[in-house]
């Protein structure tokens, strides 16, 4: 196990930070920001490495255990670094009846990769994911934080070089939420993956 001491922990120094996620739960419910937690851990390092999970549980007061319980229940949390684009395709009912087999492997074609996998510069990780809660709209395309929705080959395609050379392309706003305000340029939807109209 890494010792905290043999690496700056990540909260040093974002006294700001820490105080506005803590602040928001009462003392008596501190565990609640566990979850806050880790997500800005992993903003900010694609992944929650065993020292940010101690460093987590001591803020928190409670055994790292418990804060690993968390992490291994939600798939959003890694322990291991995924790519800058983490590209997470809904195999659930809905999508898969919407075309998203074919959409995942056309990714993995695309991409090279197999599911679970990262590719070696660090770009792309591909996963299957269940549900991701926007059934209507399938098939659905989890880039990071960000949904593409109604995935076509076509926008598929688009969006991968897109990101290839670093641009996050803006999706048709089908259910707003996380994907509100985003000021990108938008990706075009006309087809869907692997049922061409
Ligand atoms: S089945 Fe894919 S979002 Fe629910």
């Amino acid at each position: 196990m890494i010792e905290l001491d043999t690496i700056k922990p990540y909260f040093e120094g974002k006294e700001d930070v820490l105080g506005e996620i803590l602040g928001r739960y009462p003392d008596y419910g501190r565990r609640s920001a566990i979850m806050p937690l880790l997500w800005e851990v992993q903003r900010a390092e694609r992944h929650v490495s065993e020292a940010r999970l101690e460093e987590i549980a001591h803020i928190v007061g409670v055994h790292a255990t418990e804060v690993k319980g968390v992490m291994s229940f939600y798939s959003t949390y890694h322990e291991q670094p995924v790519g800058k684009y983490h590209l997470q395709i809904c195999s659930t009912l809905s999508c898969s009846l919407a075309g998203s087999d074919e959409m995942f492997d056309f990714i993995s074609e695309e991409t090279g990769l197999v599911n679970g996998e990262t590719d070696g510069s660090g770009i792309f990780s591909l996963q299957k994911v269940e549900c991701l809660g926007s059934c209507g709209t399938a098939p659905v395309l989890q880039v990071n934080d960000t949904y593409y929705e109604r995935v076509t080959r076509s926008s598929c395609k688009e969006l991968l070089d897109a990101l290839r050379s670093g641009e996050m392309l803006e999706p048709p706003r089908e259910r707003g939420g996380d994907n509100e305000g985003a000021e990108k340029p938008k990706i075009g939807s006309e087809q869907r993956v692997g049922r061409e109209a």
